[in-house]
């Protein structure tokens, strides 16, 4: 199964593609992570992804668009993927079917933008091994230590308020637009976002039925 999940920043994208990837067996693709792997690795597309990714913006589509027909020409995609923050724009999307990439299903996770500053606020990330937390909802062991590496936990730096509410504005003007895009194809599920990750992750389940 070739499966998307859309969603503003902090809708739980990530959260929920860890989730998927567990049940179906399938690799979770995040654009996201690949990217901050690429500036921590001090790469060609990781400079020039940097400053968008700091201000909120969107890294442009020919450095997205490179990294992702990569990645999902190697071997564990052969039975499917979970494509996590790609695509973000139309043309995106576009490029996706030109190359012949068939996609079962669009999941999107509807949260509103009240709710995100709050969950956005509250996550932590290990400097180390990326390992994602939350200050409420999904708390290390030890305060600032990552439980899985024992890494630094830190605010990632484009969670901070203003940036976020940048990544809002980019999201309703350049993603949103997939959601008609993915409608008009038939493919598009609309699953909203709840409290409790677990219930979240059963509606979504039940979405991939
Ligand atoms: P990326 O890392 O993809 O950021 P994002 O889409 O903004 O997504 P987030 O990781 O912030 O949120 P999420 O929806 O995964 O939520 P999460 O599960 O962590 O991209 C970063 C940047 O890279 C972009 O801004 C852009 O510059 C660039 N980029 C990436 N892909 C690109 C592309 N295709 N084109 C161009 N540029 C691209 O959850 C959020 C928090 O909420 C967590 O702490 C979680 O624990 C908590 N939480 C609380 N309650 C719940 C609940 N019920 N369910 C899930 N999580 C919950």
């Amino acid at each position: 199964m070739n499966l998307i999940l859309l969603g503003a920043p902090g809708a739980g994208k990530g959260t929920q593609a860890e989730v998927i990837c567990a049940a179906k067996g399938i690799p979770a693709i995040s654009t996201g992570n690949i990217l901050r792997e690429a500036v921590k690795n001090g790469t060609e597309s990781g400079l020039k992804a940097k400053k968008y990714m700091d201000a909120g913006e969107l890294v442009p589509d020919e450095v997205v668009i490179g990294i992702l027909k990569d990645r999902i020409s190697e071997p564990d995609c052969k039975d499917g993927f979970i494509l996590d923050g790609f695509p973000r724009t139309v043309p995106q999307a576009e490029a996706l079917e030109s190359m012949g990439v068939r996609i079962d299903r669009v999941v999107e996770i509807y949260v509103p933008d009240e709710k995100i500053a709050k969950r956005l606020g509250g996550r932590r990330v290990c400097e180390a091994c990326g390992n994602s937390y939350h200050v409420d909802y999904k708390p290390t062991k030890v305060e600032g230590v990552c439980d899985a590496c024992g890494g630094r936990v830190v605010t990632r730096k484009d969670d901070e308020p203003a940036t976020v509410l940048e990544r809002l504005r980019v999201y309703h003007e350049k993603t949103a637009p997939l959601k008609d895009f993915y409608e008009a194809r038939g493919k598009l599920k609309t699953v909203v976002g709840q409290e409790a990750v677990e219930d979240t992750t059963r509606l979504m389940l039940a979405a991939l039925e």
